[in-house]
C-alpha cells in the first residue's frame, strides 16, 4: 500500500519520507501523537488501513473497516502560537475537498466545520488535536474519507445518513491516489495557512453548506434554534437566533435542517 501511495506523490514530494503506514492500529490520530513525543518531524504522516479506535469529535468514533476507507494523519509543528490557527480545521476542509476533487472530479460540500458532505450523506470527517511537546505546539489533523463502501457496508448506525465515494460518483475509487492527493493538497494548505487565510477562508465559505440554512444547535443540555448567516474569519458559524441576536458559534453541535440528525 504505502508503495502504491508513492507512485501517486511526486518524486521530489518533501513529505514523501515522512509517511507511516499501518495496516491496523487504534487511532492514526493516536500514533502521530505518539510519533510526536517521540520526536518526529514536521510533515510527518502515518496512514492505516484499518482503525480499531477511530475517533470523531465530540467522542463519537469514526468507522474504519479494514480496505474501504482512507484514514491518515499529518503531524505539523507550528511556527506560531495557537491562536493564530483557529481556521486550521476550515483550512483543512478545504485541503481535503481539493484532494477528492482532483481524484474524482466531485467535489464534496462542508458541513460545518468539519463533516464533508455529498447531497445530505456524510462522506468524511476531520479530527483536528493540539497538544504541546517540550514546549512546542504540535497539531495532529486527521482525516477519515469513506471511500468503497457500497450502502450494505456502512454500519447501520450511519447508514442512512453517510456514503463513500464509490456510491457518490461513477469514477473508479483507488485509496491510494486519495491518500496521495490528501498528502499532497495538506502540503500546499500548509504553505499557505498563515499567508492566504483570507482566500482560504473564502473558499471555505464557498463549499459550506451550512450558511444560510435554518441550524439547531446543541450545547450541553440546551437546544436552541436559528439561521446560520456567515462564517467568520477563525471559522466560528455567525447564527441568528430567535430572539433576534447573532452569536459566533465556536463550539457545541450545529445539526442543519433536512440533513442527518435534525428533520
Ligand atoms: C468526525 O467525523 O467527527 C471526525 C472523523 C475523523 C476521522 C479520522 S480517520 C483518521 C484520524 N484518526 C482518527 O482516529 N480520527 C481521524
Amino acid at each position: 500500500m504505502k508503495e502504491k501511495i508513492l507512485c501517486h506523490l511526486s518524486k521530489n514530494h518533501p513529505w514523501r519520507d515522512r509517511i507511516h503506514w499501518l495496516e491496523e492500529t487504534d487511532s492514526t490520530n493516536t500514533q502521530a501523537k505518539i510519533l510526536a513525543l517521540a520526536g518526529a518531524p514536521h510533515g510527518t504522516v502515518v496512514i492505516a488501513g484499518h482503525q480499531t479506535v477511530g475517533r470523531g469529535r465530540m467522542g463519537r468514533s469514526f468507522h474504519s473497516p479494514e480496505g474501504m476507507g482512507v484514514y491518515l494523519s499529518l503531524l505539523l509543528r507550528p511556527n506560531c502560537e495557537a491562536d493564530r490557527l483557529m481556521h486550521l480545521t476550515c483550512a483543512t476542509a478545504v485541503a481535503a475537498c481539493d484532494a477528492v476533487e482532483k481524484v474524482t472530479g466531485l467535489r464534496p460540500g462542508i458541513k460545518w466545520t468539519n463533516d464533508l458532505v455529498v447531497g445530505k450523506r456524510k462522506l468524511g470527517g476531520i479530527l483536528t488535536e493540539l497538544t504541546i511537546v517540550q514546549d512546542q505546539l504540535c497539531v495532529i489533523i486527521g482525516i477519515g474519507i469513506n471511500c468503497l463502501q457500497q450502502l450494505g457496508d456502512l454500519n447501520p448506525e450511519i447508514r442512512d445518513f453517510a456514503c463513500s465515494l464509490a456510491m457518490a460518483t461513477d469514477h473508479p475509487i483507488v485509496r491510494e491516489a486519495v491518500s496521495a492527493a490528501l498528502i499532497a493538497s495538506l502540503y500546499e494548505m500548509d504553505q499557505r495557512l498563515l499567508t492566504d487565510k483570507a482566500e482560504i477562508m473564502a473558499t471555505y465559505r464557498r463549499g459550506c453548506i451550512t450558511v444560510d440554512q435554518d441550524v439547531r444547535l446543541l450545547r450541553a443540555d440546551t437546544v436552541r434554534y436559528g439561521h446560520a448567516e456567515d462564517i467568520d474569519e477563525n471559522g466560528a458559524l455567525l447564527v441568528r437566533f430567535s430572539d433576534g441576536h447573532t452569536e459566533a458559534v465556536n463550539s457545541g453541535e450545529i445539526s442543519v435542517r433536512g440533513m442527518y440528525g435534525y428533520a
